[in-house]
């Protein structure tokens, strides 16, 4: 367990994974109903008087996968933290089937581009230190069978637990930190830009690998995806919603039905999906072009 001094180095260097830190963890769940965000608006407290967010509404369901697109700049990773409860809203309420979202919890797993491993803790680690959180009663041999069983899910070789995250490359990385997420088990997944990173091969293998573990009953999770790539969006999602220039709301939102989402090979064809694509963009491009007038 690490002590307060410690903790803080971490928060500085590493904050976003405050909750695998040894911070208390609020109550956890293995089902969710919705996320509601209603007339939420916020600004960070190093400028009050700059709202980032306005007035912003969704409410997601139980199973989506829903890509947050926009603009560099225009909030996405903010309106992510607060659902991540990393932030507090200035005005308006997040909940979680009527519970208000209060700090980090482990009902919620998180994703970050950076992928939030300890350097000097192995890959095998910086996992177990999650799932100690989770299982308090397993032993660490318990653990480590759950976190093998899903180094193969996520296709990472055996020997990958005992290396450090400086032998390994980025594709690896952000594969450990997807496994441990996935090896939690949070109902839902809030990742941001989480493969803005990597190279094209690499990027498009780990989408087609979070589309296939969502597309697994077993580990069918509600994701809220953040990118500003409107291909990567028209290629995950079940639903997309369009963040418009701080201060932000959603300005675009649109329902894909499984059977209509672009896949690889037809991405660039499809009139369907050239058509939604070109919608996109406009509506990002149309509020930017607002804001500069
Ligand atoms: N800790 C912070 N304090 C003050 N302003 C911030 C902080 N983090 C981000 N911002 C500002 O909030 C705005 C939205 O940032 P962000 O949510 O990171 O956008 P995006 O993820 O869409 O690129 C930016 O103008 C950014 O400069
Ligand atoms: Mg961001």
């Amino acid at each position: 367990m690490l002590v307060g001094d410690q903790r803080q180095g971490i928060r500085n260097e590493n904050r976003d994974f405050l909750h695998f830190t040894g911070e208390p963890l609020a109550w956890e769940r293995r089902h969710m109903e919705q996320i509601k965000v209603a007339d939420v608006s916020f600004a960070y407290k190093e400028a009050p008087n700059r709202l980032i967010l306005k007035d912003v509404n969704l409410e997601i369901e139980s199973g989506e996968f829903v890509c947050l697109l926009g603009q560099s700049g225009c909030g996405k990773s903010t309106f992510l933290r607060l659902l991540a409860g990393l932030e507090t809203p200035t005005s308006g309420a997040l909940t979680i089937d009527s519970v208000p979202i209060k700090g980090a919890s482990l009902e919620r797993g998180v994703v970050f581009q950076d992928y939030g491993l300890f350097p000097w803790m192995s890959a095998g680690e910086n996992i177990l230190l999650a799932l100690k959180q989770k299982y308090p009663q397993k032993d660490k041999k318990e653990l480590k069978t759950i976190i093998l069983d899903m180094f193969e899910k996520v296709g990472l070789d055996q020997t990958v637990y005992k290396k450090l995250p400086k032998e390994l490359s980025g594709g690896m990385k952000q594969r450990c930190a997807i496994a441990r997420s996935l090896s939690v088990d949070s109902p839902i997944l809030l990742m941001d830009e989480p493969f803005g990173a990597l190279d094209a091969v690499t990027r498009a293998r780990l989408q087609d690998l979070i589309l296939d573990l969502w597309s697994k009953e077993e580990m069918k999770k509600t994701v809220l995806f953040v990118t500003h790539d409107v291909d990567e969006a028209l290629l995950l999602a079940n639903r997309i919603v369009v963040l418009g220039q701080s201060p932000s709301n959603i300005i675009y939102e649109c329902r894909i039905p499984d059977e209509k989402r672009a896949t690889r090979d037809t991405q660039f064809e499809n009139l369907e999906v050239l058509k939604l694509r070109n919608t996109l963009i406009k509506n990002i491009n149309r509020d930017v072009e607002k804001h500069i007038e």
